[in-house]
């Protein structure tokens, strides 16, 4: 029996303390070659200019300028925090160039329609209180024939798999944080009834071990 939705928060990860304590944590599983960017690109995000949504510390959106060529990104978050820490991580890549992070809510992106050829985002779906505004925006601001891929955690994960997953996360000051955006996270049941409340059509949710997928395309 999975428990109830615990609503974490609104307005994204503030303050030095969690800020500099999420980069650590993401920093290392980038080390360890934990972060996902071949989902990105399996979902066809793989060129032109993309937009990330709520990038945090920027790790996978720098990771996905590596691993594909003449691309840009513009990466919106709502933490001013996050941002120096984002374009401070975008500097030592040597990426700075290429991304350009934009402080706002992407529940009102601050975006031309049809402007980019794919959006991405990870982690960031349960802090958002208003999640079919968001996804509305993301079809808004994809252009025709535009991918997206949009990833999470999953409330109705494995007990044991969440048990799993606080012991080896690190540093340890994180754990409390993860266990509420777990109890935050939907489940794929609830994330299917927000998407058909939503513009977005022609999606595919998928179920992982520890999260959820969402991958589709704008059709013209
Ligand atoms: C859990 S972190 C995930 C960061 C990064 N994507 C990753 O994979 O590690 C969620 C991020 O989304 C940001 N965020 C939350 N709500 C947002 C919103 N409405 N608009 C823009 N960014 C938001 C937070 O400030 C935070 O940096």
């Amino acid at each position: 029996m999975v428990g109830s939705r615990v609503v974490e928060t609104s307005e994204g990860i503030q303050g030095e303390f969690n800020t500099q304590t999420y980069d650590r944590m993401m920093r290392r599983m980038r080390d360890k070659g934990w972060l996902e960017t071949n989902l990105i690109l399996r979902a066809g995000i793989t060129q032109g200019l993309a937009l990330e949504v709520g990038p945090g510390p920027g790790y996978l959106g720098l990771e996905w300028l590596k691993k594909t060529k003449e691309t840009n990104l513009r990466a919106l978050e709502i933490s001013s925090d996050m941002i120096t820490i984002a374009e401070r991580n975008a500097k030592a890549y040597g990426l700075q160039s290429r991304v350009h992070y934009v402080k706002g809510d992407a529940q009102d992106m601050p975006f031309d329609d049809n402007m980019f050829d794919g959006v991405f985002t990870n982690g960031s779906l349960h802090e958002w209180s208003k999640p079919t505004k968001v996804l509305d925006e993301v079809y808004r601001v994809l252009r025709g024939g535009g991918k997206y891929c949009i990833s999470d955690l999953r409330r109705d994960m494995n007990p044991l798999v969440k048990w799993f997953m606080k012991l080896v996360t690190k540093p340890k000051e994180i754990r409390p944080g993860l266990i509420s955006s777990i109890n935050a996270a939907y489940t794929v049941e609830e994330i299917g009834s927000i998407l058909e409340q939503s513009n977005l059509v022609g999606y595919k949710v998928r179920s992982q071990t520890m999260g959820l997928i969402i991958t589709g395309e704008k059709t013209a």
